[in-house]
């Protein structure tokens, strides 16, 4: 079986990317330093505990498993969080990747796929986001991405490393089956919020900003099911073991929900109120960020099954009412 390195492996994408694989006929192995991960949800293959800041760890775990390639999801990637702590978003995702990406390119791996973003675009209102779209990162998390970006094309001219990027928009849901889901702590991301507040977890759900231009004054986000998203990831190895050569892809459905309309589907979908307060804008947050590319589906023969908004919270709140992971 071929082996593909996983860092963030033990992270709400990184695992169920880890079971697509596997169902594909892949070896998943794991490199997590399990600062955000939960080694409960390494399921589906070895695990390596390492940080990639750690150069000399992840060349012992190169050696050992000799992967074909490798699939990059280790990152924080919290973009509030990213605007107070600059130094440790720069520290930790360019140096662990840029170690990464010497490691692989040491080893003599050359297919790597990297989790990038759509933050990388920053804030253009009315402006069409395809892959060609300028990337003015307007918060240190999105900066940070674009900065790897970067350095995968050097690498690439230089060593030959064939990579597919994939800018995501934003991912929501769970496994279907219930085997893994996503669980932060802290939690940050609006549906898993939401779902908390519903269930009482948590008092209310606060909206960050009510006055931004939009129909209904809350930011607009463009949502993709998690499971649709490894999919592609899939489908990148096999655009890269096929020696198609470097590409970037957004993962993003096209559709843009405002904060309110992801609380009023969530309402819908589990049937109970949303508890709400209105609160000021989050720093870093973009107004709009919607994919206007369909660039996946058309070279990668992508196709989204499970990114109905509705099919999105169904599938996280199965999760957030049966699943939970301990360290
Ligand atoms: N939001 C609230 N209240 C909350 C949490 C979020 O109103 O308590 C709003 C945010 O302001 C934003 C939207 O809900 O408008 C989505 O926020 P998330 O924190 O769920 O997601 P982000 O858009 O900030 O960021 C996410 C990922 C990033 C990724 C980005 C791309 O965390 O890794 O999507 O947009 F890059």
């Amino acid at each position: 079986m071929t082996n593909i390195l996983v860092t963030g492996g033990a992270g709400y994408i990184g695992s169920h990317a880890c079971k697509a694989l596997k169902a594909a006929g892949y070896t998943p192995v794991t490199f997590d330093n399990l600062v955000t991960g939960w080694q409960d949800a390494v399921r589906f293959g070895p695990f390596e505990q390492g940080d990639l800041l750690d150069l000399a760890r992840l060349e012992e775990v190169f050696a050992r498993w000799q992967p074909a390639a490798v699939m990059h999801f280790a990152a924080l990637s919290q973009v509030g969080e990213s605007m107070q702590q600059p130094g440790t978003y720069w520290r930790n995702n360019v140096q662990g990747s840029l170690n990464l990406i010497e490691a692989a390119a040491a080893s003599g791996c050359r297919q790597f796929v990297f989790s990038s973003t759509c933050a990388t675009y920053g804030d253009q209102d009315n402006v069409v986001l395809d892959e060609n779209s300028e990337q003015h990162p307007i918060n240190a998390y999105g900066a940070s991405k674009r900065a790897i970006e970067d350095i995968l094309r050097d690498f690439d001219a230089a060593h030959g490393l064939n990579h597919v990027i994939f800018r995501y928009f934003n991912v929501a849901g769970a496994d279907p089956d219930g085997e893994v889901g996503e669980f932060h702590r802290p939690e940050t991301h609006l549906v898993p919020l939401l779902l908390d507040a519903i269930d009482g977890k948590r008092d209310a759900l606060t909206i960050f900003g009510t006055d931004y231009d939009t129909p209904d004054g809350t930011c607009i986000r463009d949502y993709v099911h998690v499971c649709d998203l490894v999919d592609a990831h899939v489908l990148g190895l096999k655009w890269l073991e096929s020696g198609k050569g470097s590409r970037v892809f957004n993962l993003g459905t096209g559709t843009g929900f405002s904060v309110r309309e992801v609380m009023d589907h969530s309402r819908t979908v589990t049937n109970r109120p949303v508890p709400f307060n209105e609160g000021d804008r989050r720093p870093g947050d973009c107004t709009r960020l919607v994919s206007g590319s369909t660039r996946a589906e058309a070279e990668l023969g992508w196709k989204p099954t499970r990114s109905t908004m509705e099919t999105m919270i169904a599938d996280a709140w199965r999760w957030h009412q049966n699943g939970h992971y301990d360290k």
